[in-house]
């Protein structure tokens, strides 16, 4: 029995981290979404909304959703993961996720970080710049969950 955690701030939750959540369920038995509380990045939702946007989107029983706050090799180990999932998008992710990964390996020799690449079409999406388009009214209803659309309009006063 493998169970491996998929950490972020999912601020808010995006097609691409839905894809990646698929992938890792093909590999592990089990994945541990684990949402960053992670009051200094000031996020547009609150840990609660993410979550509840999160379980939403969930529809696999071998999925668990839980918050974080502190480290995440502490959280890896209160949940028996032993694999740390991360997406790679480009190039530009690798010099940020090396380090994660190397200083998690520093802090927990026995948790191995296993890096997946999303759908192509999703190379490019952020939650950042999810936000900033709709914040601007663009329409984000390919890049994100239906939930996340209604939220997002909820949040900036129009539909995206
Ligand atoms: O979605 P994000 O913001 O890229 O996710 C970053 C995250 C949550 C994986 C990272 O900030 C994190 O692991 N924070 C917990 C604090 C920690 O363990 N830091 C030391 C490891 S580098």
């Amino acid at each position: 029995m493998v169970t491996a955690i998929f950490p972020g701030s999912f601020d808010p939750i995006t097609n691409g981290h839905l894809d990646l959540i698929e992938r890792a369920l093909k590999m592990f038995d089990k994945v541990c979404v684990a949402v960053l509380v992670n009051a200094s990045k000031n996020p547009l939702f609150s840990i609660e909304e993410r979550m509840e946007m999160m379980r939403t989107c969930m529809t696999s029983p071998r999925v668990e959703v839980s918050s974080f706050r502190g480290l995440l090799v502490d959280f890896a180990r209160d949940h028996d993961a032993k694999v740390l999932v991360r997406g790679l998008r480009a190039v530009s992710d690798f010099e940020y996720e090396l380090q994660m990964a190397m200083m998690n390996r520093e802090l927990s020799p026995e948790l191995e970080t296993v890096f997946l690449m999303p759908k192509t079409v999703y190379s490019y999406l952020s939650s950042r710049l999810v936000k900033e388009v709709a914040r601007l009214g663009g329409d984000v209803s390919k890049l994100v969950p239906e939930i996340v659309v209604r939220e997002l309009a909820g949040k900036y006063g129009k539909i995206s």
